[in-house]
């Protein structure tokens, strides 16, 4: 992805007219022009973390393979009980509305664990390195956050013409990330490691998911992922290896909260 960004200027086109043309991996691609202020200004030069890493389609291949062969986490019984609501309500098949759900709910624990980061720098302004210390914590929440983010408004697009439910579409999944956003909060006051274990699980279980769910779609490897987020995702040779970006995010994800399970509290 290119390390430019143009938030508030519009594309330049070759006849100069300042048109957008028809490259959709540009980041302001299909995008109306930002509203000019100091901190769109500012942000000009920052753009928001798409993939945590990139890979290029062989790397993504493999990582979908060693995710399929790999031996689970022995999941907690919260995890267990998430895992069963979403089968239930959502059915075992591995449906993109299953997957916006999923995503929906991912965010959660990333923004519980902003809000308790910057709840503790208050209360620890008096020791500046031990503040500065939660606010690289909050960072880091607020990256994976962005990242997030992105999965999931791709999935809002590629099931936007699907028929979506008040009930299932709507209000459990809101019921669901608000219970979840709770449990993580509460748990990283009180026992802070069980909630990165939480987290933990929930992407192990997503990044087998989504692997999953590629192989089961061979007509994905010559799909095209055209996207209006292609210019903060990437863009990608096919719908699969777009799939198999996220789900490498996901293993990342757990990554993080493993190391984070090593140290849980601010210190
Ligand atoms: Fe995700
Ligand atoms: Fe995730």
């Amino acid at each position: 992805m290119t390390p430019e960004n143009h938030w508030t200027h519009p594309v330049a086109s070759p006849d100069g007219t300042g048109s957008r043309g028809t490259d959709l991996t540009h980041p302001d691609a299909h995008r109306p022009p930002a509203m000019e202020t100091p901190v769109t200004r500012a942000l000009e030069d920052r753009p928001p973390l798409g993939p945590i890493e990139r890979l290029d389609h062989d790397g993504l291949v493999a990582n979908q393979q060693s995710e399929l062969a790999a031996s689970r986490r022995k999941y907690t019984l919260s995890s267990r009980a998430l895992f069963s609501v979403m089968d239930l309500v959502y059915g075992k098949e591995r449906s993109l509305e299953k997957f916006r759900v999923l995503e929906v709910v991912a965010r959660v624990p990333y923004q519980a664990w902003e809000s308790v980061a910057y709840v503790a720098m208050t209360h620890t302004s008096k020791n500046p390195d031990f503040a500065r210390r939660v606010y690289d914590r909050a960072r880091i929440a607020r990256v994976e956050q962005d990242n997030e983010q992105w999965h999931l408004l791709i999935l809002e697009k590629l099931t936007r013409d699907q028929r979506r439910p008040w009930l299932k579409g709507r209000i459990i999944p809101q019921i669901l990330a608000l219970s979840y956003y709770q449990l993580s909060w509460i748990l990283l006051v009180i026992r802070p490691k069980r909630s990165y274990q939480l987290n933990a699980d929930f992407e192990d279980h997503a990044a087998l998911e989504y692997a999953l769910m590629v192989q089961e779609h061979p007509e994905w490897e010559t799909t095209p992922f055209e996207s209006q987020f292609q210019g903060d995702f990437g863009a990608y040779d096919s719908l699969a290896d777009m799939f198999r970006q996220i789900g490498y995010d996901e293993a990342l994800h757990r990554q993080e909260s493993e190391i984070m399970m090593t140290q849980p509290r601010y210190t």
